[in-house]
């Protein structure tokens, strides 16, 4: 395709499949499923499902967009044209519509606690005050919509600036910072006196917690997390060059993703643990817990500034990856400029997010099965929507294309040729593993 844009450097590719994958997934979802689910043996579950079934689909993610070069519709029509595949897009498209849509809301939080912190308004709070400031700072009408308004715009904008001067170019810059955050944070945490009790439930498996929900919360993290199943790796890696190391690549990310969720969960459970805290507080775990504990201890104001910070730019990093793969469908399929494919997802994303902060609180009771427009999105989009699309996608590098295409992408060409027995694994992980297990846990979740 003439005049379409590309990442500039391999590392420039890595740091922005990681800032997609690295975010409130990370930081704020994965601690409170640790949480719920009984600390170590879910991390365990979790560790497992990324090694055997998000890997694969990741791979496939990357092949599909890497050697179309075009975005989710169009790789499948480059890929399999005439057949009923060039009609799989949607549920990509449909996927990362449904995440930005509450993600965005979230975002808009991050900020509030962010310009909270700066404004010392955790001081002298107790959990109860702050319980009823998450409360509070969630259900109002307005103040949470302009939020969530300043998060696209800064997202919007980002993406406007292009995948390598905007995407790769700002993910560049935010990730180290965000790193250096986390260890800092964590670091403070596990020097509490206390935090042992924290480590030891991160560390050391209880499997009588586990129950086959867990494997469903297992599942949906590791492609949540991932960002896996809604194109947002099949959209960047159709900007990476031929010759780039798929596998590598993927591994890199998941790698990087994972010591992230790891150093964030250092981060809040021993704190928790240290205060005497449930750690299956829930989602309100860092917007409550972490705001009680940072009033409590030395330095406390000022890791809560950075706490906020990096929720924030974790949160950013990964929704311009979402905005990009409606972006890149409406650009190519419908040859509309970019910048009216921006103002026009933008638009749509702002009436969803708009629904979706809400139904937090004047539309609480608008319900779409039994859950409210947040949940629905949440759900929606973790347990079936990322399921289905990582299913889609093995599935047709597995069953559809030739394997020696497939093996093509794989080594690059011939570029990275790894050995016939690991390429034999990658293979039977794409073709069966990936998709019969992906396929059991999510008949039985919906049973
Ligand atoms: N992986 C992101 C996170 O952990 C969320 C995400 C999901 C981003 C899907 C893009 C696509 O927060």
């Amino acid at each position: 395709m003439a005049n379409r844009e590309s990442f500039g450097s391999g590392f420039g590719i890595l740091v922005a499949m990681a800032g997609s994958a690295v975010g409130l997934g990370n930081l704020w979802r994965f601690p409170y499923l640790v949480g719920t689910n009984g600390g170590a043996a879910f991390i365990i579950i979790y560790l497992a499902f990324v090694l055997l079934l998000a890997l694969p689909i990741m791979y496939s993610e990357f092949i599909v967009g890497r050697r179309s070069q075009a975005n989710v519709f169009g790789a499948f029509k480059v890929l399999a044209p005439g057949t009923k595949w060039c009609n799989i897009g949607f549920i990509y498209v449909l996927g990362s519509l449904a995440i930005i849509s509450f993600y965005c809301v979230v975002g808009g939080w991050t900020i509030n606690y962010f310009w909270k912190a700066i404004t010392f308004k955790f001081a002298v709070a107790d959990t109860a005050a702050l319980g009823n400031m998450f409360s509070q700072t969630v259900t109002a009408n307005y103040e949470p919509l302009g939020f969530m308004l300043i998060f696209l715009v800064a997202t919007a904008l980002i993406v406007m600036a292009g995948v390598k001067d905007g995407i790769e170019r700002y993910t560049k810059l935010m990730m180290p910072v965000l790193f250096l955050i986390v260890v800092l944070v964590a670091v403070r945490a596990v020097t509490l006196p206390g935090a042992g009790a924290g480590l030891e439930f991160l560390f050391k498996p209880d499997f009588s917690k586990v129950t086959a929900n867990t494997f469903l919360d297992a599942l949906g993290q590791a492609f949540f997390s991932l960002s896996i199943g809604c194109g947002t790796v099949m959209t960047y890696s159709s900007y990476v060059s031929k010759k780039e190391n798929v596998v590598g690549l993927s591994v890199e990310t998941a790698m990087a993703d994972t010591i992230f969720a790891i150093i964030a969960g250092l981060a809040i459970m021993p704190a928790v643990f240290s205060f005497g805290i449930s750690p299956s507080e829930g989602p309100g775990l860092v917007f409550v817990t972490l705001p009680y504990i940072f009033a409590q201890i030395p330095m406390g104001s000022f890791l809560a500034i950075l706490f906020f910070f990096m929720l924030f730019i974790a949160a950013i990093t990964s929704s311009i990856s979402m905005l990009e793969v409606i972006v890149a469908y409406l650009n190519e399929e419908f040859k509309m400029g970019r910048k009216l494919a921006i103002i026009l997802s933008f638009a749509v994303v702002v009436v969803l997010g708009t629904m979706c902060s809400l139904s937090q609180g004047v539309m609480a009771d608008f319900k779409i099965f039994g859950n409210n427009i947040f949940d629905f999105f949440d759900k929606l989009s973790a347990n079936i929507l990322l399921p289905v699309g990582g299913f889609l996608a093995v599935i047709f590098v597995g069953w559809k294309m030739k394997r020696a295409d497939v093996e093509d992408e794989l080594t690059s060409g011939g570029v990275h040729p790894f050995t016939r027995a690991f390429r034999n694994y990658v293979y039977f992980s794409i073709k069966y593993l990936a998709p019969i297990v992906v396929a059991i846990i999510l008949i039985r979740g919906l049973i």
